[in-house]
């Protein structure tokens, strides 16, 4: 009997793969002519080419060919009430009859805050954006205005947005043990940008501590996700959370949560988790109900910055769609729907994926792991512990095209998730469908064994 090579695996599941979607095939062929690379974000992009989907309802998507997928990603995370929610839809398709940026303040905008203010506890006021880029951009900017210093710390392969001061050092350092070094994500970032940040690695309380003590008189803030997302889904280890709000306030500087993602997580966000009060947090995805969304906010004086009825320098912000009545009237809803017994029930349903995951990893002998809190979890290729960002990195390292073929070979099984091993749960999941889940991921890493035998044999016990 022949064995089942690499190159036979990619060739198989690519060929299912084209064989189910000739129209987002054709699609993508048309959008090329138009979109660099057929495509507006580089999250989207799949391999060989994107599933074009043309409909979502509830926890399910459906593609051009016809196809229905399991939708596990939810626009990275960020419909965490799934696609077309009834009751969500009502309030914005109302508001939708009634205009959609009326060019003031409307009441939705205020009703909204007053929620956000009313859940999470690091937030007294705050002002609206249109994107989580624009939030963390525009709480940096406050947290450098109210200080009056330039330098913010970020985490070694945190992601905060596309705005030239965070595309630092995304991609986390490699080796082992290195001290991070702040780096240029992309070309076109004006390297002046690299003189008002420093890097540490995440859960590393001691590197802190140093970096702090020797630069605080320059440094603004310290940005960073409670668990950081891309790449990670890495759960901060017990006390670096409280470690950072003792380091920041015994050297004066500012605490900045990135809680674009994590919010889902309780009512009030990782740092109601975690009982440890940032001075600014920036939000996004969620808040908005499905819609384009942004939101920093934090302590009222740092947040009277904006006001020029407080401040003779007021910090000018705007944004022509900051607020906008659609994004507003369906974010108060989204957010009144996620209760804390709804964000427990999905937190229940995202450890049971994350255990039924670990379980196919110990039954079929592959050295990875499903790390994770709740409803946010991600595949890690290593059965070692992931600490940090660089730790995430070095075990995504030499497994080839194993994350790529692993969202396309879900595909092929009716389930979408992320092209990095990331799955989200949404409140329309039902049990039964996180067992269609299962049975997707166990077929799909069957169908890899050989792959990940030649490829990346460290996987295999
Ligand atoms: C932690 C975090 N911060 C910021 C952003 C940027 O948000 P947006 O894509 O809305 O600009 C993201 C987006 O995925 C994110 O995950």
């Amino acid at each position: 009997m022949t064995r089942t090579t690499a190159a036979d695996v990619r060739r198989d599941i690519t060929a299912r793969y084209r064989a189910r979607t000739a129209k987002s095939r054709a699609r993508h062929a048309e959008a090329l002519r138009y979109l660099p690379g057929g495509e507006t974000r580089g999250a989207t992009r799949i391999s060989p080419y994107p599933t074009y989907m043309t409909a979502g309802e509830g926890a399910w998507l459906r593609d051009v060919d016809g196809n229905r997928y399991l939708d596990l990603l939810n626009n990275y995370t960020s419909l965490v009430h799934g696609h077309a929610p009834p009751g969500i839809v009502e309030q914005a398709a109302d508001q939708l009859l009634r205009g959609t940026a009326l060019g003031t303040v409307a009441p939705p905008q205020v009703s909204l805050a007053r929620q956000i203010v009313e859940r999470v506890p690091g937030i007294d006021m705050l002002r609206f954006t249109n994107s989580g880029t624009e939030a963390t951009m525009m709480m940096m900017r406050a947290a450098r205005a109210y200080s009056g210093r330039d330098i913010i710390v970020k985490i070694d392969g945190g992601y905060h947005g596309s705005h030239d001061f965070v595309e630092i050092s995304v991609g986390a350092e490699a080796e082992a043990g290195l001290e991070p070094k702040a780096r240029l994500e992309s070309r076109g970032v004006p390297s002046s940008v690299l003189q008002s940040a420093l890097v540490a690695p995440f859960n590393d309380l001691e590197r802190m501590a140093a970096l702090l003590e020797a630069h605080h008189e320059r440094v603004a803030g310290i940005i960073v996700e409670p668990m950081p997302n891309t790449g990670g889904m890495i759960p901060p280890a017990p006390g670096y959370l409280a470690g950072l709000r003792e380091l920041t306030d015994r050297y004066g500087v500012l605490l900045l949560f990135d809680e674009i993602v994590t919010l889902r997580l309780a009512p009030g966000g990782f740092q109601q988790i975690a009982g440890v009060l940032p001075d600014l947090t920036a939000l996004g995805k969620i808040i908005g109900g499905g819609f384009p969304v942004g939101a920093f906010g934090g302590r009222r004086e740092i947040m009277a910055q904006f006001d020029p009825a407080q401040h003779d320098q007021a910090l000018f912000h705007s944004g022509t769609f900051n607020g906008n009545s659609i994004t507003m009237v369906a974010g108060e809803e989204a957010l009144r729907r996620l209760d804390a017994a709804a964000i427990a029930r999905i937190n229940g349903l995202g450890e049971r994926l994350a255990a039924g995951i670990n379980a196919l990893f110990a039954a079929l002998g592959i050295r990875a792991q499903c790390l994770g809190y709740g409803s946010l979890q991600q595949i890690q290729w290593t059965d070692a512990p992931v600490v940090n960002l660089g730790d995430a990195r070095r075990a995504a390292q030499d497994t080839g095209d194993l994350h790529a073929l692993l969202q396309a070979e879900l595909l092929n099984r009716g389930v979408y998730s992320s092209n990095r091993g990331m799955f989200s749960v949404t409140t329309p999941l039902q049990e039964s469908e996180l067992d269609l889940a299962l049975a997707a991921l166990k077929g799909a890493l069957q169908t890899l064994l050989p792959y990940m035998r030649e490829v990346a044999p460290r996987l295999l016990r």
